[in-house]
Formats: structure tokens, sequence, C-alpha cells
């Protein structure tokens, strides 16, 4: 005999449980009660609305406005007033955390950001497979670096998955910005309107995210995102990016703004374009002997080190033909010096090696970030390439390896 199971059931159980869980009510029946009303009544209200799920926290233009001016987000200081009672995405658990009066009875200390926080979160239902899934692409995502653990989970729990077939536009230039997304898989093309004329300027495959500059800086889409192949890609809400990563960039902002002040090599860069440069770096401890790059690889991030030390070794030859490759120590980069550009300005593979020297605190940068931000320090790194080449000779006697760089 087989039992048919109701389509939604365990979504449904699932995430009545995550709350259970969460709010640890004292009278669960009396939980229940009121997480089944709550539900039906934002059910009701979705439908109202016509929104779908992967539609629902920007469905519109218009509604994009409505909920910004209710949100009342300044983009500079990354502040926000929630005042969003008229914001009604049918998403679950906000409606039923603002019925949890036993939710409050177990956070006597909460004060009243986090209860708007709180009131404001939004939670799509994941099974533990798809659960896992976005948890590993989520784990080098440099944005989501800086984020504690409650922030983090609230981010995991606000994505959603969508697919997409090979052609389909992900994200428009110039349109208004509705998702931040992550790369579970596939490979996009980045497309670019130059003087009129649609170019393709990069790709990402299989890793990283994109869209995050409409959403921290409240301008229209830079770029065209098209997938190449068949894939699928995490999404979070544009409420939710603001509420939590734009407004960790401006503590971010206001911890780094000295430090990045004081790098010789970012004097080109306006101050508007230092903090821009602050918002997309991500800090990243190593500990002592950890290897940050490995010679030979691809590359795919740039480093500026905040504390410690890190020692750049290269590969030679030994001149046995028996014995392996011999490391050699060729430069320490200590606060304030950066590495790890040559690969993504020549688009050659890792030149050399990186390790912690002790405990080591790198500020890290993606490829396309470096690429879209840091062209006016060009000339000074390029200056600083061309040194790498004299550097060599005068530890090896004679250049072992061709620097790109110095062609440039
Ligand atoms: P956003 O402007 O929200 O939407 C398009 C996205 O393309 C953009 O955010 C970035 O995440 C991504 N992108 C990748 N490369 C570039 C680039 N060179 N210039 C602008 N955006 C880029
Ligand atoms: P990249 O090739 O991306 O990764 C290794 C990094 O080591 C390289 O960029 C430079 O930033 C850094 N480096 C320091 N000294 C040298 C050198 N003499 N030759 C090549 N890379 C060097």
């Amino acid at each position: 005999m087989s039992i048919e199971i109701p389509e939604g059931l365990t979504e449904l159980l699932q995430s009545f449980t995550v709350e259970v869980l969460r709010n640890q009510p004292g009278d669960l029946l009396e939980f229940a009660l009121q997480y089944f009303t709550q539900l039906k009544d934002s059910e009701i209200r979705g439908a109202a609305f016509g929104n779908d799920q992967n539609s629902a926290t920007r469905p519109s233009g218009k509604a994009v406005n409505f909920i910004e001016e209710a949100m009342q987000i300044d983009s500079e200081n990354g502040e926000e007033e929630s005042d969003d009672e008229e914001f009604t995405a049918p998403v679950m658990s906000r409606f039923i955390r603002r019925a949890s009066v036993c939710a409050e009875a177990f956070n006597p200390d909460e004060d009243e950001e986090d209860k708007e926080q709180r009131l404001s979160q939004v939670t799509h239902p994941k099974t533990d497979e798809q659960r896992q899934r976005l948890q590993e692409a989520c784990r080098d995502i440099l944005l989501f670096k800086n984020l504690d653990p409650e922030q983090f989970s609230q981010v995991l729990d606000a994505m959603f998955e969508k697919f997409f077939e090979v052609g389909e536009h992900i994200i428009d230039q110039d349109d208004d910005g509705d998702n931040f997304y992550v790369i579970e898989r596939g490979i996009f093309d980045i497309c670019m309107r130059v003087d009129g004329i649609e170019k393709i300027v990069g790709a990402y495959d299989n890793r990283g995210s994109f869209g995050e500059l409409a959403l921290m800086y409240n301008t229209p889409r830079a770029a065209t995102i098209i997938a190449t192949s068949p894939g699928a890609l995490w999404c979070l809400d544009r409420l939710t990016f603001r509420r939590i990563i734009v407004k960790n960039n401006a503590l971010k902002r206001r911890l780094y703004e000295e430090f990045i002040e004081s790098l010789p090599f970012l004097t080109s860069l306006e101050l508007s374009e230092r903090m821009k440069v602050v918002d997309v770096l991500s800090s990243k401890p190593f500990s002592d002997e950890e290897q940050i790059i490995s010679q030979g690889d691809l590359a795919d991030s740039f480093y500026i080190v905040e504390s410690g030390q890190v020692r750049i070794t290269m590969k030679r030859s030994r001149t046995k033909k028996d014995q392996e490759d011999e490391e050699v120590d060729i430069a320490t980069c200590s606060r304030g010096q950066y590495f790890g550009e040559l690969a993504l300005v020549t688009n050659k593979p890792r030149a050399a090696s990186a390790f912690a020297v002790g405990s080591v605190k790198c500020l890290v940068m993606d490829v396309q970030a470096f690429e879209r931000l840091l062209g006016p320090c060009m000339d000074i790194m390029k200056r600083n390439i061309a040194n790498y080449e004299d550097q060599l000779v005068t530890l090896f006697g004679n250049s072992t390896t061709d620097i790109e760089g110095k062609k440039l």
C-alpha cells in the first residue's frame, strides 16, 4: 500500500519546526495556532499582491520605490529606519515572528533594533541538502566574510534558489536591482554597453557572486549577466541585503577608513572610490605557515596585508635532474603592502607562492572588483611589477621566471 504525501507537507512541517526551535514557545499549542493562522493570513495577502516566491520581495519598480521609502534607507551611512509595516512580502517567518508573543518572553534583553531586525527577517525553507549546497556556495563569498554567525545564518535563511537556461538574462544593465546572486553552478557572461556597443567584459565560471552594486549604492544595474550554460543561483532579496550587508559595510568603512587612507598605492583614487574599495574588501585570517597563494594556480583574488607578515617564495629548479624544486624566499610583505596583483594584471597563473609568517590578516578583493576599482592605481602597480624582475636578478643572478608585467 502506498500513502501519498500531500505536496508542501514536508516544507510546511519543516518551517514550523524551525520556528518552534528558534522561538522556544512555552505553550506549543498556542504557538501552533498563531503560526498557522498567520501563515494563512500571509498567504491570502500574498495572493492579493500576486507575488510568487521568487519575486516576492521586489515585484516591480514601483513596489521597490515604495519599499525603499518605507525602509528609509540611507545609502551612504547604511543606517535604516525600518518602518515597513505595510510591506507585505508573503514570506512566512516575518509574520510569524511579529505574532510570536512567546518569542518576546524568551528575549528579555532584546533592544529595539534587534526586535526590528527580527520582525523583518525573511525565511525561505530549505531541505538539508539545499542548505548544505547553499553553505558550500557561500563559503568563499567575500561580502559574507565579515558577517557574524547570526547575520550569516539570517542571510542563508533568506536565500532562495533559481534555475536558468542558456541565453537567459539574470540581470539587464540599467534595470533596478532586485536580488544579489551567488553562483551554485553555471557559466555567466558579464556584458557591458560601452559607447553604445555591447561587449563581453568577463565571465563567472561556476563560482562567485554578482548583483551587489545596484543594491549597495542604489544605482541602476551596471552590467548585463547572461547564462551561457544551464545554471543555478542562490538569490538574496534587496531588503535583506541592505539590512544586513549594507549595514555591515557601514561599520567596515568606519573600521578601515584610516587604514585605506594610508595606503600609498591607492593615492590615485578619490575618497569615494576608496570607500568603495573598503566595501568590497573582506578580512581573512591565516595561521602561521598557512599557504595563501600557490605558484602556478589560477588567480581570482588580490591581497592587502592588514597585520602580520607574508613571505613570498618562488620555486627554483635544482641543477640535478632528480632533485625536487627548491622554494626560495623572494620578498616579505607587511602591513599596508599588497600582493597577488601580478596574475590579475597579466592574466597568467600565480608567479610565486605566499605564506603566512605567524598570525596574519589580509584584506581580500575579488578579481572583478580589482578590475573595476583599481584601474586608476595601475600605473603604480605596474611600476612595482617592473621591479620584480630586478629583484629576481639580484637574488638569483639572472631571472628564472618571465615576469610578464615587464611587457605591459
Ligand atoms: P550590479 O550593478 O548590481 O548588476 C550587474 C553586476 O555585474 C554588478 O552589480 C557586478 O556585480 C557585476 N559586474 C561584474 N563585472 C563588472 C564590471 N566590470 N562593472 C560593473 N559591474 C560588474
Ligand atoms: P601573483 O603572481 O598574482 O601571486 C604571487 C605574488 O607574489 C605576485 O602576484 C606578486 O604580488 C608577489 N611578488 C613579490 N615579488 C615578486 C617577484 N619578484 N616576482 C613575482 N611575484 C612577486
